[in-house]
């Protein structure tokens, strides 16, 4: 059984995907041990209590210093004994030390075909305007496994969705939600929890 950690800020709608996926058995193997948030409003956090989900808010204004949120976010997430840690629209930077000790065990959900529109100061909307602004024909989104870097690690899944004539950030946004997010996130989930996935040579692989 693969014991799930979901790390949210916003609206949950990709948290709520897992909750679906894992419910209606199309995410085989595994259960959601909590949901953490760092933003007491998140209406991610209405979502776990209303499937009785364990969860926890915990943001670095509660404390002195980084350093010491770091530690105590840390010891949170421990707490719940991960397997896999999914970041699903978390807005705040993962401590080192945990990047260390889940190598390869965290996995992120970016609206993006990686590497276009990426990296520092591309969340949210911003990347489906930055994506508008350049005039792709097409966009998407990625699942990749959580490195040092600013959605730099390995690759796990993408999907393509057609950018519109007339959309707007908005419009898009959700396309990319609904027709990639939604679907490709449980499934890399679902292909972890069967011992699907492995990473060599800083790539992933299928097995
Ligand atoms: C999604 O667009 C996701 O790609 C990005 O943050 C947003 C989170 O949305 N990482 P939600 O909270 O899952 O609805």
């Amino acid at each position: 059984m693969l014991n799930v950690v979901v790390l949210v800020s916003g609206g949950g709608t990709n948290l709520q995907a897992v909750i679906d996926g894992v419910e209606a058995g199309t995410i085989g193997n595994t259960r959601i041990a909590g949901v953490i948030s760092n933003n007491q409003n998140a209406y991610a956090l209405t979502r776990a209590k209303e499937h009785h989900i364990p969860s926890a808010c915990i943001s670095p204004k509660m404390f002195s210093s980084r350093e010491e949120f770091n530690e105590r976010f840390l010891e949170e997430v421990d707490r719940m004994k991960p397997d896999l840690i999914v970041l699903a629209g978390f807005l705040v930077v993962i401590p080192p030390a945990m990047i260390k000790r889940y190598r390869n065990r965290i996995i992120n959900i970016h609206p993006s075909l990686i590497p276009s529109f990426c990296g520092t100061g591309y969340y949210g909307l911003k990347v489906h305007e930055a994506a508008l602004a350049r005039g792709v024909k097409v966009t998407g989104a990625t699942v990749h496994f959580v490195d040092e870097g600013t959605d730099t690690g390995p690759i796990i899944l993408q999907k393509a969705v057609e950018v519109e004539e007339g959309d707007t950030p908005e419009v898009l946004q959700r396309r990319v939600m609904e027709q990639a997010e939604w679907r490709i996130l449980p499934k890399a989930i679902d292909l972890i929890a069967g011992g699907r996935v492995t990473v060599e040579d800083n790539r992933v692989k299928f097995i």
